[in-house]
């Protein structure tokens, strides 16, 4: 094999008019996926007049080198609009990229309700709408990948970014409980925390730096989880210029405490608490059990609260 191909799948990728999503939807288009490229092509900030071109220009550039695209321009708050084009173009859809977004930065202070609002319904709600227009057709062809797009704002904060951190958190979340509803359909979902030059970083980043982040470090990595041969699924990848990894939580040593414990023993003991010295890392929930019942490995692996009432992860 000298490349993963896409013949016959249809791709779609929002906000696909320019950065990461025009790298994304070029990568399909490429490699024989038939790509639906959604734009609403507004400004970097929800506001300004939306304009058909960026989609188009997109598609163009797919086409001319041989590929298949429509565009599409809906605003991804209308997530099944979307879908339906991608129905009505191509009959189906098998690999959803949720790419669309955009910034409203500002103090937490200074954030007006617009501001909140529409950051959580550009990121959350369009992730939101897609997938659940896409889901139905994925689950009866049993085959389904979707690619989220969330923020290192969302796993580490960011300064005058309230409402675009909580909308990225979000979409991880929402990420890891699809992986495991779709998991009995081949449905598989994963998350990036990329980082790329664009409209978007233009307005935070300086040249410098941005001219070493070409969205297309953060580009082969899509190909990869949405094949038919990837078996990753609930996964959070961090990677741009350059780097790829993989990013998962992890627990500190803890201590056992009993009901209602006097919370100055909690205080007492709050350097346990707090210590990533030996890390515990945790894999998805999968229920909540009494853990004298578990396997030896899986006692070991809770370590801790053996015994105990415990999530067993
Ligand atoms: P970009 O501004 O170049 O691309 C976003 C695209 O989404 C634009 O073409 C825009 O017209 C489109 N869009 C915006 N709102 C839309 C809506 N309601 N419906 C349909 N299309 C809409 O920015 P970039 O950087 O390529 O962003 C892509 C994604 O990556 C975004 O979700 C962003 O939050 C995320 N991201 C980007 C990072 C970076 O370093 N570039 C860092 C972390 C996350």
């Amino acid at each position: 094999m000298t490349e993963l191909r896409f013949d016959d799948y249809v791709v779609v990728v929002t906000g696909a008019g320019g950065g990461l999503g025009r790298a994304h939807a070029l990568t399909f288009g490429s490699r024989g996926a038939k790509v639906v490229v959604n734009d609403l092509g507004g400004g970097f900030n929800g506001d300004g007049s939306p304009k058909r071109s960026m989609a188009d220009e997109v598609v163009k550039e797919i086409q001319k080198a041989g590929g298949t695209a429509v565009a599409d321009y809906n605003n991804v708050i209308d997530g099944d609009n979307i879908i339906a084009t991608a129905v009505e173009h191509f009959g189906t859809v098998h690999i959803l990229v949720n790419n669309a977004g955009i910034l409203r930065d500002v103090s937490f202070r200074n954030m007006k309700d617009k501001d909140w609002d529409l950051l959580q319904q550009v990121h959350m709600s369009g992730t939101f709408k897609t997938s659940r227009a896409a889901w139905p057709l994925m689950q009866k062809q049993r085959f389904g990948r979707i690619v989220n797009t969330a923020s290192g704002a969302g796993t580490y904060g960011n300064f005058g970014q309230t409402n675009y951190c909580a909308a990225k958190a979000a979409i991880i979340g929402f990420t890891f409980a699809l992986a495991e509803e779709g998991a009995q359909y081949n449905i598989n979902a994963n998350v990036l925390t990329p980082i790329a030059a664009s409209r978007l970083t233009q307005t935070v980043m300086a040249p410098d730096l941005l001219a070493k982040l070409d969205p297309g470090f953060v580009a082969p990595i899509v190909p990869v989880l949405a094949h038919k041969t990837s078996t990753d699924t609930g996964r959070l990848f961090e990677l741009g210029g350059g780097c790829i990894t993989r990013f998962r939580w992890e627990r500190s040593q803890g201590i056992e405490i009993s009901a209602y414990a006097n919370p100055l023993e909690l205080l007492e003991n709050w350097q346990n608490i707090s210590d990533f010295s030996k890390p515990r890392y945790v894999r998805p929930v999968t229920s909540i059990v009494d853990s004298s019942t578990l396997p030896s490995a899986e006692k070991t692996a809770n370590g801790l609260c053996e015994g105990k009432v415990a999530v067993v992860v």
